[in-house]
Formats: structure tokens, sequence, C-alpha cells
């Protein structure tokens, strides 16, 4: 069988350092959820940033994390510098494509620095590629982290199998104009044999800017390019159904529920669990709560709003204010309403364990999910399953 090689800026586990040891934690978003437990049942390995700077981690350390991820992950770290993660991941990947991707125009930076520095860290990434692939493998390219890459393999090997996914909706012809890099980008694209959306229309608006600004026609979604075809298609990912489904059967799990229901009472439970992102809708959601109480006092004192806020891109300027505004605004709306034995909402700043997280989706009444935009929405998919 020939083997697939997944290639994302994430691995599924990411290292962190505290105290002089070294810790291997799983990975949270949508990307590493979604394919988690997919490349587990393939014959795949995983090629990705293991999620700690070069700087932090010594040569026998670095050795440490190569045998054990390889071991236990079937994965390969890719290693970068604190330079390059500043430049390529904080900036471009996350001031610059996603708040592009996703249409907050107002929030996006254009930097050709940056720029650099990411056509710098995609030749890394396809080297580390190029370092295990062999010329029968195909090769599955995740994500707007790694645009370049279809090309920068396909240089090297003319036939190899590539396939792009992208975890993020692709914008209208008129938003991803306004990238100064647009046409190389997805030139890069093109060098792929299959491009993934998760819904139709992120494939409608990717065709159609391929057409006004490269002029490239397709047929169904094929593009001839040069005497190579590209096809691109829609791919709504999924997630494990059953790792939900039978959440209940897990002693883990069971024990949690008991816990979490004692201790958050009888009231009605709304969740509310994302990454910390501006995209998610959750001051909305916030505001959406308040006006709730304010024009239905009789609910107050019988239902709670259990916000999870998972830490996310904690360097990145629109992340921090958001994270002072949610902190406030959670506070207004606890000291507006709150009585002695009830707070409206029970707030968490950190990622939970996986047996916590489906104790909570089992013991809550309602979740709340209300993205601005979204890729496509894992929580509401493992929250009906876990039901
Ligand atoms: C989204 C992206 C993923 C990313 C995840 C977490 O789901 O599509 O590529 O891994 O967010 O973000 P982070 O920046 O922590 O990798």
């Amino acid at each position: 069988m020939n083997r697939l090689l997944i290639v994302s800026n994430r691995l599924p586990v990411t290292i962190q350092k505290k105290n002089e040891k070294i810790y291997f934690k799983q990975s949270v978003g949508g990307l590493a959820t979604g394919l988690g437990s997919f490349y587990k049942s393939f014959n795949s390995k995983w090629i990705g940033w293991c999620g700690i700077t070069s700087e932090k981690i010594g040569l026998e350390e670095k050795e440490n994390i190569e045998t054990k991820l390889e071991k236990e992950f079937s994965s390969y770290p890719v290693f970068l510098s604190k330079r390059n993660i500043e430049s390529y991941y904080s900036n471009f990947c996350n001031k610059t494509l996603w708040p592009l991707l996703h249409g907050f125009t107002q929030y996006a930076t254009y930097e050709r620095a940056s720029w650099k520095v990411y056509k710098k860290v995609n030749e890394i990434f396809a080297n580390s590629v190029l370092e295990i692939a062999e010329p029968e493998d195909m090769v599955w390219v995740h994500d707007y982290h790694l645009m370049l890459l279809p090309s920068l393999l396909r240089k090297k090997y003319p036939n190899v199998a590539v396939g792009f996914f992208l975890h993020t909706p692709f914008p209208s012809p008129d938003v991803f104009r306004l990238l100064p890099w647009r046409e190389e980008i997805l030139r890069c694209l093109l060098e792929a044999d299959l491009l993934g959306f998760h819904t139709y229309s992120y494939v409608q608006n990717f065709l159609i800017t391929v057409r006004r600004l490269l002029s490239l026609n397709h047929t169904l979604g094929k593009i001839i390019v040069g005497n190579r075809l590209a096809k691109a298609d829609s791919f709504p990912i999924g997630i494990d159904y059953q790792l939900f489904a039978n959440a209940e059967t897990k002693p883990k799990v069971q024990a949690s529920i008991k816990k979490m229901s004692r201790r958050l009472g009888t009231t009605k439970k709304i969740l509310s669990i994302d990454r910390l992102d501006y995209t998610k809708g959750v001051l909305h959601r916030l505001k959406g709560y308040d006006l709730f109480l304010h024009s239905y006092p009789e609910y107050k004192g019988k239902v709670t709003l259990v916000l999870v806020a998972v830490p996310s891109r904690t360097k990145v300027q629109h992340y921090q204010t958001l994270k002072k505004k949610v902190d406030e605004l959670v506070g207004k709306i606890n000291g507006d309403h709150g009585k002695v034995g009830w707070t409206p909402i029970q707030y968490m700043y950190h990622s939970l364990p996986f047996h916590s997280l489906l104790a909570l989706y089992r013991i809550s009444n309602v979740a709340m999910v209300t993205p601005l935009a979204d890729g496509m929405n894992l929580i509401a998919k493992e929250y009906i399953a876990t039901k």
C-alpha cells in the first residue's frame, strides 16, 4: 500500500517545556482533532512543527522528541527558530492570511519581510518532507500555513501525487485580491493534483478567483495548468463519530459527569467552547446571553452559561485584545445579574482534558455555536454525536 505523508504546520501533539521537563500535549483546533483519528487508521506519517521553538530545547532533548514522536505518533517534527515562528506563524499566517481568509480584512496586515520568511519556512517544510518521501508516496498538505508547498514538492518530484486541503474558508475574489502575493500563492496551490475545501461555496470562490486573477478557466472544477490537470472540490471534514457517541461507556467520562453535575448544580446548562479567536463570535454570544437575562429575568438562577475559552495564538495582538474584552464582559454580566448561590457564567480560560470535554457535552442542555466565519465547525458535530 502506498504511504500517505500528511504535512501541516502543527503536529497532532504539541511539545511544551516547563521547569526543564518536556511534555507532549494533544494539539487543539479543527485540523488536529479532525485528522487525529484518521491518520492512525491509515498507513501514514505526519510531518509538522512540534510547537516549541528550537532555542528552547537542547540537542539531546531534540533527539528524544524525534524518537518519541516517530515511535508513538508516526510523526516527524520540523524545528523552527523563534524568529521564523514570529514572522511566519504569528505574522504572515495569523496576521495576514487568517484574517483575510475569514473576511476580517480590517485586521489583516501586509508585510514584505514576513512574506519572505513564509516562503523560507515553506522551503524548510518541503525539505523535511523530501527527507522521508519515497517516489510512490502520496503527500497531503494541510492549511494556509503551507500554500507554497505543492509547487516546492513538484519541482523536486514532478510526478508526486499531491493533495491540498484548506481548513479555513476561501473568501470571495474581492477579498483575496487584497493580498499582494495573491498570484504566486494561487499558482503554487495549483501545482496540487487535488484541492479540497470544506464547502461548495469555498470551491466556487477559489475557482472564480483563479479565473479572475490568473485567467484560467475550469470545467466542473478541473483546471488545465500547463500539461497537468488540477481539480478543486468540496470535502466537508467530519469527526470520529464512535469516539464521541460511545463517550458514556468510559469510566473516566462517567466520573467526570458525576463531578461536573455536582459542581454545576441543577440549572440548565448552555455550553460555549472554542479556541479564543475573534472569528468564533464569543463576544456576540456573551452579548446575546446578557440580552437574554435582561429580557427574561425569570430565567435568572435557572440557567448557567459554561464558557470554555481555549487559549490560542496568545502572542498576536487581536487575540490579546479579545481576551481582555471577554474577561471584562464576563465580569460585567456576572456582576450585573449574579446573586448569592448563582453565577450566570462559569468561565474557564484553559483547554480541557478529553474526558472532561465529553462530560461537558453530555451534561449540557444547549451548545451555543455562533462563529462569524468558520471553515467547518467541529464542536457542533461533536456535541450532537456525544448526545
Ligand atoms: C484552525 C486552523 C488549524 C490550526 C488550528 C489551531 O483550526 O485551521 O490549522 O492548527 O486552528 O491553531 P494554531 O494556530 O494553534 O495551530
